[in-house]
Formats: C-alpha cells, sequence, structure tokens
C-alpha cells in the first residue's frame, strides 16, 4: 500500500515536472519568452513590505468641475455616509479604476483615465461616478529601494485585493447606489485587469448577478501564463477571463510584461501588440537589454494612453483579421471591425480578435512625456528589470 503511495506520488510530481517541461519546450519553439518571477523571488527576506496586505483605499470622484476631489468610502456598512456625502449620480456608470504594480492612485493610470472622464463630463454633461482603487501597498509601491520591488508578491495579493473590491461593489449594490448589471464597468491595468476579474466573479459568487463591463488594459502576462498549460486549480493566481462579466474588452501592448492571450469577448492587438513604436525610437534600445525593458515599460502603459484617448474620441477602430501579418499585409478585408476602447460594447456585434496600428502622429515625445520625467521612467525601468529577476 505504501509502495503504492509512492508511485501515486511520483507519479504526481511526473505529471508536474512534465508540464513545466512543456512549458519550457514550448518556448524553445518560437513562442514569446517569458520571464518566471514566480520561481525565482522566494528567498528574498527583504521583501516583507508587500507581502502584507492592507486594505485598498477606495476615492470615489463624482463632481467634473472639481476634478481632484474626492470623497474616500469604506467597505463598512456603518460607513455608507460617506458614500452618500460623495453625492454619486443614481444611475450613472461607475467607472471602476484598478492599478498596477509599483502604482497607485497618484499614478499616470488611473490618473490619465480619471482626467478623460471627467473631460468627457464637462463637454457632453455625461455624467460618471469614477472608483479609484488604490492599492499600492500590496502592489509593492510604497517601497523605496529598486531591489525591493517585488512583482511576485503584488501578483500573489491580486486576489485578495479582487475579493475585497467585489465586496464593495455588493455593498454598493445593497445600499441601492447602483444597478449590478447595469452600472459597473471595471478598467484594470496589468495586474489591476486580474482584479478587476477576481472582483467580477466575486459579486457573481455572492449575488449570482453578472456585472456589466470589464476593459483590460495590457493585462499582466508575467506569473498569469500557467493557466494556458497547467490546470487551473494548481494555480492561485487567477487570471481574468472574460465570463467574469457579461462584456470583456482587452488592449494587448506589450510582450513582456502583458500577454499574448486573448481574455475578452474582443481582444484589440494595438500595433501588433508586442511593443509601441512610440517607445522604440533606435534600433540601439531594441537591442539593448535594460533599454529594451524601458520600451517595454512604455509600451505597457501605451494601452493606457490609447484608452484615454478613446473616452473623448471615438473614431478608431480595429479590423478583424487572423493574423497581425495578414492584418499588415493588407490582405484582410475588415468586413468586421470594432470601435477601440471607451465605445467598443455598443459597436461591436461580433466577438474576435482585432488589430489596429495606430496613427503615426501620435509621436514618441508625446507617450514618453506622460512619464514624470526621465528619472521616473528609468526608475521604474530598473525595478521591473529586477523584479523579472535579470540581475
Ligand atoms: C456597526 O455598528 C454596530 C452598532 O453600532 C456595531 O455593533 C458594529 O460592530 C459595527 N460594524 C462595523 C463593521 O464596524
Ligand atoms: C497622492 O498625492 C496627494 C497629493 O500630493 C497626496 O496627498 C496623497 O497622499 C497621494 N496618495 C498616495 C496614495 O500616495
Ligand atoms: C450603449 O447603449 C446603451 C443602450 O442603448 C446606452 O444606454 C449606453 O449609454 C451606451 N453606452 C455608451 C458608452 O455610449
Amino acid at each position: 500500500m505504501a509502495t503504492w503511495n509512492l508511485y501515486l506520488v511520483s507519479f504526481g510530481v511526473f505529471v508536474v515536472i512534465a508540464s513545466f517541461v512543456g512549458i519550457a519546450n514550448s518556448e524553445s519553439v518560437g513562442q514569446r519568452p517569458q520571464p518566471h518571477p514566480a520561481l525565482c523571488l522566494e528567498s528574498d527576506e527583504s521583501s516583507d513590505a508587500c507581502r502584507k496586505i492592507d486594505e485598498p483605499l477606495y476615492l470615489l470622484y463624482t463632481d467634473a468641475n472639481n476634478p481632484e476631489k474626492y470623497n474616500q468610502i469604506f467597505l463598512n456598512k456603518n460607513d455608507t455616509h460617506r458614500i452618500a456625502q460623495a453625492n454619486p449620480t443614481k444611475g450613472s456608470v461607475w467607472k471602476i479604476l484598478i492599478h498596477g504594480f509599483v502604482s497607485n492612485s497618484n499614478s499616470s493610470f488611473p490618473v490619465n483615465v480619471r482626467q478623460a472622464y471627467m473631460e468627457r463630463t464637462r463637454k457632453t454633461g455625461i455624467k460618471y461616478n469614477i472608483l479609484v482603487v488604490d492599492w499600492g501597498r500590496a502592489a509593492c509601491a510604497s517601497l523605496d529601494s529598486a531591489k525591493n520591488y517585488m512583482y511576485d508578491y503584488a501578483a500573489k495579493n491580486v486576489a485578495q485585493v479582487g475579493r475585497h473590491l467585489g465586496d464593495l461593489i455588493v455593498l454598493l449594490h445593497e445600499q441601492d447606489f447602483l444597478n449590478l448589471k447595469t452600472d459597473v464597468h471595471m478598467i484594470g491595468f496589468s495586474l489591476g485587469a486580474h482584479v478587476a476579474g477576481q472582483a467580477g466573479r466575486r459579486v457573481w459568487d455572492k449575488t449570482g448577478a453578472t456585472v456589466r463591463r470589464i476593459s483590460g488594459l495590457d493585462p499582466a502576462g508575467p506569473a498569469f501564463w500557467a493557466w494556458d498549460v497547467v490546470p487551473s486549480f494548481m494555480i492561485p493566481l487567477r487570471r481574468l477571463h472574460r465570463k467574469d462579466t457579461q462584456f470583456a474588452d482587452i488592449y494587448h501592448t506589450s510582450e513582456l510584461y502583458g500577454s499574448d492571450t486573448r481574455m475578452g469577448d474582443v481582444d484589440f492587438f494595438i500595433n501588433g501588440g508586442v511593443s509601441q513604436p512610440s517607445c522604440s525610437p533606435t534600433l540601439f534600445t531594441r537591442f539593448t537589454p535594460f533599454l529594451k525593458t524601458l520600451t517595454q515599460v512604455c509600451s505597457h502603459g501605451y494601452a493606457t494612453e490609447l484608452y484615454a484617448k478613446t473616452i473623448n474620441d471615438n473614431s478608431m477602430k480595429g479590423c478583424m483579421c487572423p493574423s497581425y501579418l495578414t492584418y499588415t499585409l493588407g490582405s484582410c478585408r475588415c468586413e468586421d471591425t470594432a470601435v477601440l476602447g471607451e465605445f467598443t460594447d455598443n459597436s461591436t456585434t461580433t466577438i474576435g480578435t482585432f488589430y489596429i496600428d495606430t496613427p503615426d502622429t501620435w509621436s514618441f515625445t508625446s507617450v514618453w512625456n506622460r512619464f514624470t520625467s526621465w528619472k521616473e521612467l528609468k526608475e521604474l525601468g530598473k525595478s521591473w528589470w529586477d523584479a523579472l529577476c535579470h540581475d
């Protein structure tokens, strides 16, 4: 009996090893290289800060004429008077913005998208209840030494932050501030996209209702890739799935930090989805590893720039096509198109994969200037580089 158990265990171990060998093999035959952050950080004891998960902060913005004013709200039935004080508009969509790794509520996302909604309100009178989720500490934003930025821990915190947000959305529903099926639109960048997925799933678990929409801005790839090859029950890092919501629209912009896996009802591959031309000014940066990281950080953030732009400009359309190669060769007739970004849900009748090359007028400088300084970008690039185990 004991021997038999041993066989079973060995077989289990074999299956696990085989799965990982399988991954390695499939990479070597031409798939994109994926970093393996989950495998290299366990031994670092200096990273406690982002292992501890604080409750996220919830900042509610409702006044477009006073765009920096917010009310903090809480996941606590006794505190709902604070929600009422913020005066959210009944029947308006709740735009719930969720940042990613080493970010917080002051980072370029969510600030750029929040400001774009405010601008639209001032231009059209359409109101939004904008809820910014700040999970900065759990996303390792508070650490100041680059060595201590720990992607792996941030990724592991996603599930708990998502459940917390899901509970808050349920509370807002119970207190009659929103309608789950029509008023909830989560927009998550990078790891934040997976937080949104978890929150949508939590709402469904507790109420049986599916939230209206999730937009995933270059959903994080590292640490979530294994879902493709290993049975999901073996993996705690659950990826955004289109069933987490009624409608999921996904924007792919970078290979290193994003993912090329289709997760939505519609998936847009922007300029091919690998890297953004406006982020790679010279050949030199493409072949210099550290600078390549910077261009990838920039390409990753491009998804948020693009989304922010579409809130006040619905002119960009993706073309349904079997592959980017077919698209660039011009051999697609583009009979099925989908408006990009904010207005995609009302334009799209077909689900599928869409391609678009963004106009050249989007110059390199316009994207890079969004980062407050070269120093900030360099720091960020360095920390991501370290976090993904490149010493
Ligand atoms: C809410 O208030 C009630 C009554 O004052 C109190 O018993 C309860 O502990 C409070 N709940 C929370 C979560 O603070
Ligand atoms: C964001 O910036 C404001 C103003 O500088 C500051 O008061 C606030 O603490 C910052 N929030 C976070 C989470 O760092
Ligand atoms: C989409 O259409 C619905 C119903 O026609 C409308 O209520 C909603 O405002 C539209 N959404 C956008 C973003 O235009």
